[in-house]
Formats: C-alpha cells, structure tokens, sequence
C-alpha cells in the first residue's frame, strides 16, 4: 500500500520538476531564477524521499547461500574506496565460518554502517572493522571516532525516518533498513556511542 502511494506520488513530483525547469528557461529575473531554483531543488527531495520509502517497502526475504562475512567487507571497502580517501580504515579479520546469509543485503548493511561513520567523522577520521567467531555467531564491529550519539538519541537511531543530518543529506532510513535486514537473517545489531568519541555498531549473526 505505502509502495503504491509512494509510486504515484512520484508522477506529479516529476511534472512539477519539469514545468519548473521549463519557467527557469524562459526567464531572465535573477530573483524569479532562484525561487524556481528552490523549487525544483525541494521537489528533487521530495523523490529521493519517495525512493527511500520505496526502497524501504521493497525489503524482501534474504536469498541463503553460504557467505564468508570477511570477503563481504572487503568487497564494499574495495567500492567505497573513493569515499574512504582522508580516513584511516583498519580492519582485524578473524578467520570465519561461512554462514548463511544474503549476500548483497548484508553489503547493503555494512555500507549503510560504514556511509554513517564517514559522515560522522569531521577531521583525522579513524575506522575499525573487526570480525570475530564467538560461540555460535559471527561478530561485526565497526567502529568510528566520529561525532557519537547523545544519550537520548541512542533509543530512536534505528526508527525509520529519524535523522539528524541537515536538509537533503539523509532520510533516516539506513539504519532502519539494516535492523530489519539483520533481523531477518535472525540476527541481532547494537550501538555504543560516547559523545565526541566515537561510535561502534556491534552485528552478530548467528552459524
Ligand atoms: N556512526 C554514527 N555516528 C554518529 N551518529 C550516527 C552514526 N550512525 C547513525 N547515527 C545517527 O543515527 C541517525 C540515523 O541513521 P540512519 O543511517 O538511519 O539515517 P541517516 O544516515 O540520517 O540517513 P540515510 O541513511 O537515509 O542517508 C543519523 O542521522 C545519526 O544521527
Ligand atoms: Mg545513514
């Protein structure tokens, strides 16, 4: 139902973006520009929030095979090369039994953990990624020495729609994503954060 509604919000978002485009051609008042200007900006928002909410919806089953976790982390840190370029990435692999899991949803997890770390980081950003095999899971940290969490947020972080990152940079769905997605796979994923210290998101996941 909420995909169906996003999905149609989508078609008059797109004529207002175009009929606005069309009134910026066709006018030379810098003042008359920059309010146009605001307006496509705001609807071009508005459709990345629909995607978020229509991304969110989609969440399917994960698809099974059997995964070894560490060459999952390699792989998203091999693609988010380019955004890892001023930050230390340190990463303590242990050798781990495969498990079960999904693949390309448990990549999406670790880049929506990694993407929050980079974000959170101001200067001299520092990650750690360590995996660990404890009794019958495997163990994720991943730790920044980003801003942190306030107390009182630490409870709402993973609630869809909660963000505290300026307009138009997040929507609040990445870490509600990832809970459910680590749910699913029967899962469990926490936080620990110290104010001006940093965080570390803990996933385990059971053999
Ligand atoms: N590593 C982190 N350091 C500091 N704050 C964090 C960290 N991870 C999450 N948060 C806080 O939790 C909020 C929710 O995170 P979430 O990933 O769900 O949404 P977002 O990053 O704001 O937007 P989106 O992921 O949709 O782009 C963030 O806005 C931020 O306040
Ligand atoms: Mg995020």
């Amino acid at each position: 139902m909420a995909a169906g509604v996003a999905h149609e919000i989508n078609n008059p978002l797109g004529n207002i973006s175009l009929y606005t485009q069309m009134l910026l051609k066709n006018t030379d008042d810098e003042n008359t520009k920059e309010k146009l200007t605001i307006i496509n900006d705001e609807t071009n928002r508005a459709a990345q929030i629909v995607k978020g909410l229509l991304d969110f919806a989609r969440q399917s089953e994960p698809k099974l095979t059997r995964i070894d976790i560490n060459k999952e982390i390699e792989k998203v840190l091999g693609i988010m090369t380019p955004q890892l370029k001023d930050i230390k990435v340190t990463t303590e692999l242990e050798p781990l039994p495969r498990i079960r899991a999904d693949s390309g949803q448990i990549q999406q997890v670790i880049m929506n953990l990694l993407k929050n770390s980079i974000q959170s980081i101001k200067k001299k950003g520092e990650l750690m990624i360590k995996t660990a095999t404890k009794n019958d899971y495997v163990e994720i940290n991943i730790s920044d020495n980003g801003c942190g969490i306030p107390k009182e947020d630490l409870n709402k972080i993973f609630d869809p729609f909660f963000t505290t990152k300026e307009m138009g940079k997040g929507t609040g769905l990445g870490l509600s994503i990832s809970y459910g997605i680590i749910k699913r796979h029967n899962g469990s994923i926490e936080v620990k954060s110290n104010i001006g210290k940093g965080t570390t998101l803990t996933i385990k996941l059971p053999v």
